[in-house]
């Protein structure tokens, strides 16, 4: 009897919501009224021309922001670390070391080897997101054997580090990698997507953070909220080359003053928001932990990424769950057989906390009871 009294009141509580709540990802978010506004009043001219204001007037400022002397928009993250990586690794027989857990090796359609015939020397992630500095020298090539080595000369970080559960690679750690890598006369790359919730989160000032980096690329549509695009960084003589790959690569376009007034007013607007961002993410893991069947290590969330799991011992199968969710328009992305993730943005509110802690709360009961009803 109570199971079904149960079951009854989560049915009834979940009919009822009207509200969709979208923590897929960071880069669901909806240009902002400003933003839009600011689109529609861009100074916009031919970019592929040099001729756009709006994108100089970005790409100096976020240079300046990045502490490097060059930037260049480029439609997609994706696009922005295979232009660095191929940039880095001009010479036929290049290998770049990058965690194994990294979007670069994961996630990018193995574009570095298919595209830019760059091969690929992954080293263990740890579970904070980087790699033993001893293995990565370790993986470092001899010159000695070049008769049969590829030949290293990119090392790569991801910082926040998205698998790793968007956690912080520090200030010094980055420094001791800058080190390694001039040391052995290599380059160092930064796919610093969500760079910014970095620099927020450790309280360093994102310059600082990246100072011992030759490029990074950083996405506008994640935190920043902006619609389209990102952005890479680094000296005037790789920007100089990087732009000739972006036009390779068909990514160079027309009138991007439309997106750059959209990026200028997030890196203006939204920067700020990241802090409450990770709040949120935080009281999101404190609130998970309070469900039964679910469990965080809370002290692993850094920033704005929240990974879940689903305890073996609640019989809860990950993706009925998200099924239940989305049905009452609780927008989630399961990761494994184990595992969902969440991500906070600007356009979360508080309310919509706590509004999805209690609907999850709803859903596990609802599932809990059909199985007892079975
Ligand atoms: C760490 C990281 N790097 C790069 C990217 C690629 O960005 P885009 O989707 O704009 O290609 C993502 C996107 O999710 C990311 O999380």
């Amino acid at each position: 009897m109570a199971i079904e009294k149960d079951l009854t009141i989560a049915k009834q509580n979940m009919k009822m919501v009207t509200r969709t709540v979208d923590l897929r990802s960071d880069t669901v978010t909806k240009p902002s009224e400003a933003m839009r506004a600011a689109m529609v009043n861009a100074d916009v001219d031919d970019d592929v021309l040099g001729a756009d204001p709006t994108a100089v007037r970005f790409e100096e400022e976020m240079a300046r922001t990045m502490g490097k002397e060059a930037a260049l928009f480029v439609p997609s993250g994706t696009m922005g670390n295979l232009i660095s990586v191929l940039v880095h690794c001009d010479v036929r027989g290049s290998e770049v070391i990058l965690g194994e857990n990294s979007h670069i090796n994961i996630y990018e359609n193995g574009g570095i080897s298919t595209v830019g015939g760059v091969h690929s020397r992954t080293v263990k992630n740890n579970e904070d997101g980087t790699m033993d500095i001893g293995l990565i020298e370790a993986a470092i090539r001899h010159p000695e054997g070049e008769l049969y080595y590829p030949t290293t000369r990119l090392i790569c970080l991801e910082n926040t580090h998205a698998n790793c559960g968007g956690r912080c690679i520090s200030v010094e750690y980055t420094d001791e990698v800058g080190e390694l890598a001039k040391k052995h006369g290599l380059k160092l790359h930064i796919d610093g997507a969500r760079i910014f919730n970095a620099s927020i989160a450790l309280g360093v000032p994102v310059h600082r953070l990246v100072q011992a980096a030759d490029s990074v690329s950083v996405c506008l549509s994640k935190g920043l909220g902006a619609p389209v695009g990102s952005v890479i960084v680094g000296s005037t003589t790789f920007i100089a080359k990087a732009k000739r790959l972006r036009k390779t690569l068909g990514g160079g376009m027309r009138q991007i003053g439309i997106l750059c007034a959209a990026a200028l007013v997030g890196l203006h607007e939204n920067v700020s928001k990241l802090e409450g961002d990770h709040r949120k993410a935080k009281t999101f893991a404190d609130g998970l932990n309070q469900i039964k069947g679910l469990r965080v290590d809370s002290s692993t969330v850094e920033t704005n990424l929240v990974f879940f799991d689903v305890l073996k011992s609640s019989n809860i199968v990950v993706y009925e769950l998200c099924k239940v969710l989305e049905e009452n328009g609780i927008l989630v992305m399961p990761v494994s057989s184990s595992s969902i993730r969440i991500v906070l943005h600007h356009q979360i509110s508080e309310s919509d906390v706590h509004y999805t802690l209690s609907s999850i709360q709803q859903a596990m009961i609802q599932l809990k009871a059909e199985q007892n009803g079975k």
